[in-house]
């Protein structure tokens, strides 16, 4: 039942603004989640985002990232993550996340962001 809740009140939450959970739960899904997912330890493509929001780039042991993420010097904020998702090349260059175009879209990427954080 509650499904059928969640079904029929999704358009009120996608015209709401960056802090709605649902919205960036769906914006995830669109943009990332063919290669990442949140849970801790279950890298596919692309590494697992648990917890990324604080954590140094290119660090989890279980997962070949490129040298160019694996050297990165910096940990993971959101205004970091902003950038990264708009233009990886810009932050890391070098990178091995492809094929990912970027996402001009500023809402969509602090619907994203927004999304990460609450995985703490
Ligand atoms: C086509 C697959 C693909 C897509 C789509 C993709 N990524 Fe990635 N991502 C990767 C790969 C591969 C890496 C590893 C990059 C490296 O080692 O250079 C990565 C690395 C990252 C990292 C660095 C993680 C760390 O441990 O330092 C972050 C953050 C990240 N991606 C966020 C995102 C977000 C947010 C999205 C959606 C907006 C996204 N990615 C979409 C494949 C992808």
């Amino acid at each position: 039942m509650s499904a059928v809740i969640c079904l029929l009140s999704s358009p009120a939450a996608l015209s709401q603004q960056g802090s709605d959970p649902a919205a960036g739960q769906q914006a995830f899904n669109n943009a990332c989640r063919t290669c990442h997912i949140m849970r801790e330890g279950d890298n596919r493509l692309g590494p697992n985002l648990h917890k990324v929001v604080g954590r140094k780039a290119g660090s989890l042991s279980g997962y070949n990232y490129s040298s160019a993420m694996k050297e990165a010097d910096f940990v993971w904020d959101e205004a970091k993550l902003d950038r990264f998702i708009a233009s990886p090349d810009e932050v890391v260059p070098g990178h091995k996340m492809k094929p990912y175009g970027g996402l001009a879209s500023k809402e969509e990427r602090t619907k994203i962001v927004a999304f990460l954080a609450q995985s703490q």
